[in-house]
């Protein structure tokens, strides 16, 4: 949520912004906004994209060497000129980025106000800046103590960059629950909410934590925390290429991390499968590996796609180690009272790995004493730092809002861990742990052929493009399926979907359908497949649509289905990473022609730093 990134050095700040800010839109992309600090401190911003912001500062004054940009996903305010950042306190003293949110805020605007203090925003940032310019003019302290003087008292979460008009050689930055990255370069400094806009220039960075603050110059980085205890910067090197953060040949980041799935699959058990095939090795957890072996129960938490990457490995912890799984929405498990014991293994998953809720029912779980797990993507981020330990997904940075490759990649993860625990707990037969190693090996190149058919899908979405409604069905395993099929339709088109498990289509959903309503089905060969089968003759009895994701050769259900797409066969327990495949390959061509932004989809951030 909200891309932050400033410059500090030698070079001409507003290119190295406003490149910065377009490699973050995929954090926010409601309004965007520069300053730029010279003898006097320039603010240009407005409502739409990073291009907007471009245009409205053509023919300005662009110079200058240290700066700051945003790019926003509105929580308080509208969308608009005055709501976007940068923000400058009332007299001036301070421009202001932010990311994150001042729960406070209410209360410190009334004592502003009542200080005759005045807004032009409805933002909380607002707030923020004349808080602390009312601090520094009261105390006549310097900026940085008056930022963390008037951070003591925040609460709420925040990445801040922030500027002082009477200290202008510096920038000052601080991190609480929202992301800040420093690049460290030679007599220059780059902040941003992630590391895309820094690889460029330098692959030397400090992650933020919480409360810590920076002061940096061109030649100084002075990092502390509130309380100003001195503090020592961690620089560490990032392993990001500049090529992944381009689209390449493709029209949108959705569709080539679509294509990048076989190899992020690959990447993703590489160096992790013995090259017999025959044994798992899974570094990241092997100290915890006993007290994850004796667990009495594990508790996966995670939102959005992540959460049915869990409800996938629900069904494979359960099937194959045989230890009770619950899978929990981390913005309810943090809200309610749960139980858990030392015993359970707690697993987040997260691509981001900052997902407010997800972190913050991590911290709650700790006190457990519960062993915490991770699932991530992106190294660095704040999920692995707050973990017992974990296991990387490797998938690569993914950009597209809608997540693809890393759902695949997150199952991966999550079927090597099932299957290493079944081993140790001898819960799975030598047989059948062989036997799903050697299929995961086989997927990539099953994704290709699935992959191959793209031109076809794509006739099947032409059909469907004027939708204004979906169900998807699926059973077992192949309900999150369904869930995330529907997902990333609702998601990119706008089109109303839903994901059932398919039997409870007859409690509530079959009332909808009709001649008008497709019915995507996900009815690979399984255990399940002959009850499967009935359902898609109960929706044919009513009209509706068939879509059916079958396994290739399946003849029965192309006779009842209107449309067909075939999935190579593979073990019922792998297919959850093959069938989600048609199905995001349908919604991104459906929401092509209806004309939607793909990789920004209204509404939605990539990253979800607030709660
Ligand atoms: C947002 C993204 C989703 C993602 C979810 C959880 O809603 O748009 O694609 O699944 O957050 O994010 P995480 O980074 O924790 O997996």
């Amino acid at each position: 949520m909200c891309g932050i990134v400033a410059y500090v050095g030698e070079r001409t700040a507003y290119p190295i912004l406003i490149k910065g800010l377009q490699r973050l839109e995929y954090r926010g992309y409601d309004s965007a906004g520069i300053a730029l600090i010279n003898n006097e401190t320039k603010v240009y911003k407005c409502k739409g994209k990073v291009r907007d912001l471009e245009n409205h500062s053509k023919g300005q004054d662009i110079n200058g060497s240290i700066g700051m940009g945003h790019t926003r996903w509105a929580t308080h305010g509208e969308p608009s000129d005055i709501n976007a950042h940068p923000h400058v306190s009332m007299n001036g003293k301070f421009t202001v980025i932010h990311n994150g949110i001042i729960e406070n805020y209410a209360h410190l605007k009334k004592e502003l106000i009542n200080r005759n203090y005045t807004f032009q925003s409805e933002t909380d940032t607002e707030v923020l800046a004349n808080f602390i310019e009312s601090i520094y003019l009261d105390k006549k302290v310097d900026a940085e103590m008056a930022v963390r003087l008037a951070l003591t008292k925040v609460i709420g979460a925040y990445g801040l960059v922030i500027s002082c008009s009477d200290e202008k050689e510096k920038i000052i930055a601080a991190r609480k629950g929202s992301p800040l990255v420093i690049g460290v370069g030679d007599n220059e400094y780059f902040l941003a909410s992630d590391a895309t806009p820094i690889v460029e220039y330098t692959d030397k960075v400090i992650y933020m934590n919480d409360e810590d603050v920076a002061i940096i110059t061109r030649q100084s980085l002075d990092l502390k925390n509130i309380q100003n205890d001195q503090l020592t910067p961690i620089i560490q090197k990032v392993e990001l290429n500049i090529e992944e953060i381009d689209k390449g040949d493709f029209e949108h980041f959705m569709l080539k991390e679509i294509y990048e799935q076989p190899n992020s699959i690959s990447d993703t058990f590489r160096g992790r499968i013995s090259i017999d095939k025959t044994n798992l090795f899974l570094g990241g957890i092997a100290d915890v590996m006993p007290k994850i072996v004796s667990a009495r129960r594990i508790i996966i938490i995670a939102c959005g796609t992540s959460w049915h990457a869990g409800l996938v490995g629900e069904y494979l912890f359960e099937e194959y180690a045989r230890i009770p799984v619950e899978v929990e929405y981390a913005s309810e498990f943090r809200y309610r009272n749960p139980v858990i014991n030392e015993d359970d293994v707690l697993i987040a998953i997260s691509q981001s790995g900052e997902t407010a809720d997800t972190l913050a029912a991590i911290k709650m779980a700790k006190e457990s004493g519960a062993t915490i797990l991770g699932i991530c993507n992106v190294a660095g981020s704040s999920i692995p730092r707050e973990t017992d330990a974990g296991v990387y997904t490797h998938a690569g940075i993914e950009i597209g809002v809608a997540s693809t490759k890393a759902f695949t990649s997150q199952v991966t993860v999550l079927t090597m861990m099932a299957l290493l625990l079944g081993k140790k707990r001898n819960t799975i037969s030598d047989e059948m742990y062989y036997r799903l190693i050697d299929g995961l090996t086989e997927i990539p190149k099953k994704i290709n052929d699935i992959l191959s058919t793209e031109e076809d899908i794509k006739e099947i979405a032409k059909t469907y493009q004027n939708a204004t409604n979906a169900l998807y069905l699926g059973r077992g395993n192949l309900f999150p399926v369904a869930l995330e099929g529907a997902l990333k339709l609702k998601e990119i088109s706008y089109i109303h979907a839903e994901g059932y498990p398919a039997a409870e289509m007859k409690h509530g959903p079959i009332a909808l359908i009709d001649e008008n309503m497709p019915v995507f089905v996900i009815a690979t060969k399984d255990k399940s497949y002959e009850k499967i089968v009935s359902n898609i003759q109960e929706v044919k009895a009513r009209e509706g649509k068939v879509i059916a994701i079958v396994t290739k050769g399946d003849e029965v259900i192309k006779k009842l289905a209107d449309h067909v797409i075939e999935v190579p066969d593979t073990h019922e327990a792998l297919a959850p990473l093959l069938t989600i495949v048609p199905l995001q390959v349908i919604s991104y061509h459906i929401a092509v022609m209806r004309g939607c932004n793909v990789d920004q989809p209204r509404n939605l951030a990539k990253s979800v730093t607030v709660e």
